[in-house]
């Protein structure tokens, strides 16, 4: 079979060609030699730095991304496969790391290597780099593993010089010829020889008005001659040395850029802020012309095989005919859809259609592919796997599954993360349009959309949304006592505070919007005014935040609902069928059980039972009357005010998880959390007269509750074990409730949480109340429930002991920031003040509060598990904790062999897909 034949200079095989089978090709084909050749080389001497692809047979395949870089697997991967690729050769990414580490010298024979292989090329095209009769031209470009801009890009029509430019004109025209040469020439020293491209763009500014013409298209072949020595002078003028004639050298200048531009500032700075690490280098890719530029019956176009926003399954891309690649991208001309390719090139188009049905066949996804039409023939230039939205990610998932081109497993792990977070947060209709109107930016600590307007307190914030109006709620910083109006806001920004500040926390639990830490905004919420800084913003004005971005945007931006479709609920219920890990979330409240249940939760692993006393006036006053009293009596008749708000709360939450577990944790944090803010004299005239104390008796009490070190004071089950009335009313509550709603036809699984347990004796403390109050309720009642009661993992102590505890235990719950926070010896709630640097200096890879670190926790959480069920082989295990959302976390907790994972209600979704995808 003949390789392509030479038709005025450049390649030109014919359509029928294309399907080459390997046994056509074996006969006289030149690369076949040279592959054994090479193999024996390999096998005595050196590690294999080149590869060469080419008609149906590559050294490469699309496996060695790695070795090969993105562009130069998938060109291997398309020749093999029988598509047009125009041959070349792949420097790998490995001879690049020599490169750099020897100073940036090509290394030892790489040069011979690359001229071996280039050889074969031209043998196969019957061209020749340098030759003016039989011109062969090349491109040369990067490609690292992951596609990364900020690297050398592409020069185009490399081997020309003065001799060859006479060969081509012969051939193929002189206007072509000499507009292919200052094509090059400004490529050339652009990217490669560092000439400002600015300086070439004035002298052909310069020649248009000397002829008196509009467009490059205007000017004669005679015209781009002269235009071609204006260019050369360039070279001397900017570099004061000649542009470099010598084919050879500068395709060996070329290479060096390639792998310089690895190291550049850009390339350097962009691996950074993508923390993309464990990258050998660039490959660099040469690769024969081809040439959309010959006049109407060649063109150039890029595409992905379906609609990249929606997924819709049809060619999605655009066309210009009679030009570059280049053309496309500057601008210059407006490209035509697909259907003007059709009418006027309706074989090459043909074909097209069916190499996007070939490729998608293959790599099984939705690609984005680059072509070149020349002279009718279609030549394949790229393809790789197409950026997408998360609404086309689940769409193209569900679709091809339906069309058998991927089992379940496949499409689980073709949606990523981000793509379900995107379809279940509203959205800004058109984040490049308010660009101008950024006022500020902070950390991107909750993602979506919101838009509001001010105020500048929680009771402000719960009544303006009372009144039916949207509102951001912001503050300096936030605190446990502005939950009723966080909850209220839209969306939260803070001036302080951190990823993990109790504002950020907070809001991502509920899937709000939030930004914090921005240090561009002064609040003072006496006036009433947030300084931006160059804006003055009133209470009621409106601004929007980006929770994604950080940023903090002037007026009212229009945004559109999430987009949940009926596609999306069939791939999340594949993500069931397919996960080990059961997610269950956390939820204090029977509208975020219900929110829980909806986003496919199968149970509740953490109910916190303190927010619930948040909730209303009276339950506050009542708990502060409970904290600050004198006797037991006291304190026994402040809980009977509170039992019927626990009882009807769990009510709620019982009947929204009819048929599924609901964990209970008894009350947890230090108590001076419930106490008002403010000063101390305030404080105490305000809880004298609720509690009906005098203020004496409150100040002497307030002041031995106050703790040097809360976090690690009296909270947690010391709290139950210290007032033993305390466990016992919420017991009582739970159990009440669970009654109640059994008697109206719910069934309940009530699962008694005790936190903070770090000896056997605790858990056997309470324990042994929990039990009593039950035996008690149902032998008066007459009736029971099935419960359970075990307790949270979240001291260290815990886990080394915790075959002990399992005796005692139900289940385990690992508390991982609590469990975090001890580790690590960091107050979850100072973490701010350091973390950012130990982030920026690399002295800590990730935020040990979202990404669970394995070394520590994650190991604590491995002898627990080994004791627990070496103990009690029936103890369930689960976690509870930001963790639980984290995809990299979930996949750890899968192989420990946890039993569920629990997670914020509105990242219930998230979790189900990394627990699916960990299990595939
Ligand atoms: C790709 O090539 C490498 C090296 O020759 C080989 O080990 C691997 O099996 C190939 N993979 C595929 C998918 O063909
Ligand atoms: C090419 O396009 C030009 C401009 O549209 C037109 O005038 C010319 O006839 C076309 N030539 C051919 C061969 O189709
Ligand atoms: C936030 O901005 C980014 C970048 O402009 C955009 O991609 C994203 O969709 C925006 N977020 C929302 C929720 O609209």
């Amino acid at each position: 079979m003949a390789a392509g034949s030479l038709k005025n200079g450049v390649i030109n095989g014919n359509v029928s060609e294309k399907k080459v089978t390997n046994s056509n090709l074996s006969a006289g084909f030149p690369f076949v030699k040279i592959i054994l050749c090479k193999i024996l080389l390999n096998s005595l001497l050196i590690m294999q730095r080149v590869f060469v692809f080419g008609k149906g047979e590559s050294e490469g395949n699309k496996s060695m991304k790695a070795l090969l870089g993105g562009k130069g697997a998938n060109l291997a991967e398309m020749a093999s496969i029988g598509l047009s690729v125009p041959p070349g050769l792949t420097i790998s990414t490995e001879a690049c790391e020599e490169y750099v580490l020897g100073g940036k010298k090509l290394p030892g024979s790489l040069w011979e290597e690359v001229l071996g292989a280039f050889k074969a090329v031209e043998k196969e095209m019957g061209a020749f780099l340098g030759d003016p009769k039989k011109p062969l031209l090349v491109s040369v470009r990067s490609g690292a593993a992951i596609s990364m801009p900020g690297m050398m890009d592409t020069v185009l029509n490399l081997g020309l010089n003065d001799e060859v430019v006479v060969g081509l004109a012969s051939r193929s025209g002189v206007r072509f010829a000499y507009d292919s040469y200052r094509r090059f020439l400004d490529m050339f020293g652009d990217v490669v020889m560092g000439i400002p491209h600015a300086l070439f763009e004035a002298k052909l500014q310069r020649l248009k008005n000397a002829k008196g013409v509009q467009l490059d298209t205007d000017l004669t072949g005679l015209d781009l001659k002269e235009l071609v020595e204006d260019y050369k002078n360039v070279y001397l003028e900017s570099n004061g040395e000649k542009f470099p004639s010598d084919p050879n050298l500068q395709l060996k200048l070329a290479i060096q850029a390639v792998f310089d531009s690895w190291d550049s500032q850009r390339a350097v700075k962009y691996r950074n802020i993508n923390q993309i690490t464990g990258l050998k280098g660039t490959a660099v890719n040469i690769q024969c012309m081809v040439f959309g530029n010959m006049g109407n019956t060649s063109g150039t176009g890029v595409l992905f095989t379906r609609n990249p926003s929606t997924g819709e399954k049809k060619l999605y891309g655009e066309f210009l005919v009679n030009a570059q690649g280049e053309d496309v991208v500057a601008g210059i001309r407006t490209p035509q859809d697909l259907d003007a390719m059709r009418c006027s090139m309706p074989e090459a188009y043909k074909e097209l259609v069916q190499n996007c049905e070939i490729l998608e066949g293959h790599y099984r996804d939705m690609m984005d592919i680059e072509f070149t039409v020349q002279e009718n023939k279609l030549w394949m230039l790229q393809c790789r796997a197409g950026k997408r939205t998360g609404a086309c990610a689940v769409k193209i998932a569900v679709d091809m599954v339906k069309e058998g081109l991927l089992d379940k497993p496949a499409a689980i792990k073709m949606v990523e993360p981000q793509h379900l977070s995107q379809l279940l947060h509203p959205q800004f209709d058109n984040p490049s349009a308010y660009k101008n109107k950024v006022v500020a930016t902070g950390l991107p600590a909750s993602p979506g959309a919101a838009v509001g307007q001010i105020v500048f307190n929680a009771d402000d914030a719960e009544q303006w949304f009372a009144e039916g109006k949207s509102v951001i709620l912001v503050r300096a910083e936030t605190s446990p006592e502005d939950v009723g109006g966080m909850h209220a806001a839209a969306g939260i920004l803070t001036a302080r505070g951190g990823m993990t500040s109790h504002a950020a926390v907070v809001a991502r639990g509920w899937g709000k919007c939030c930004v914090s830490g921005c240090s561009d905004i002064r609040v003072d919420d006496t006036s009433k005014v947030a300084t931006f800084l160059l804006v003055m913003m009133k209470e009621g004005e409106w601004i929007s935040l980006n929770g994604s971005t950080g940023e903090v945007i002037l007026g009212k931006q229009a945004l559109s609902p999430p987009a949940l479709s009926d596609d999306l609920e069939t791939f999340m219920s594949w993500t069931d069928e397919i996960a080990r890990l059961k997610v269950m979330a956390n939820a204090d409240t029977p509208e975020d059980a219900a929110t829980a249940r909806k986003n496919g939760a199968q149970g509740i692993g953490l109910c916190r039972t303190e927010h619930m006393f948040f909730t209303s006036e009276e339950r506050i006053k009542s708990m502060r009357k409970m904290i600050l009293a004198v006797t037991p009596e006291q304190r026994k008749a402040a809980l009977n005010a509170l039992l019927p708000f626990q009882r009807s709360d769990f009510e709620g939450i019982f009947r929204a998880m009819d048929g599924l577990p609901v964990t209970i944790r008894l009350l947890d944090p230090p108590l001076h959390e419930f106490l008002p803010e403010g000063q101390i004299d305030n404080m105490v005239r305000e809880l004298a007269a609720e509690t009906g104390l005098s203020e004496d008796e409150v100040l002497s009490k307030v002041e031995k509750l106050s703790e040097v070190n809360p976090m690690l004071g009296l909270r947690g089950c010391r709290l139950g074990i210290s007032f033993p009335e305390l466990t016992e009313m919420q017991a009582l509550a739970i159990f009440e409730a669970a009654l109640s709603v059994t008697k109206k036809g719910i069934t309940v699984h009530p699962e008694i949480m005790v936190p903070l347990v770090g000896t056997p004796q605790e858990l056997g403390h309470q324990a042994n109340l929990i039990r009593g109050v039950a035996k008690k309720l149902f032998s008066e009642m007459g009736s029971s429930v099935e419960y359970k009661v075990g307790t949270m993992i979240e001291v260290p102590r815990a886990a080394f002991v915790a075959d002990e505890i399992a005796k005692e235990a139900e289940f385990f719950s690992f508390g991982t920031n609590d469990l975090t926070q001890m580790a690590f010896g960091y107050s979850r709630d100072d973490v701010g003040k350091f973390l950012p640097i130990y982030l920026s200096q690399g002295i800590l890879e990730a935020d040990p509060f979202q990404v669970l670190d394995q070394k520590s926790v994650g190991e604590l959480i491995k002898i627990a598990t080994e004791k627990g069920r070496k103990a009690n082989p029936n103890i369930e295990l689960g976690i509870c904790g930001e963790h639980g959302g984290d995809p990299t976390s979930v996949a750890f907790l899968t192989e420990v062999g946890l039993d569920y994972v629990s997670c914020s209600p509105f990242r219930v979704p998230i979790a189900r897909l990394a627990a699916a995808q960990a299990a595939v």
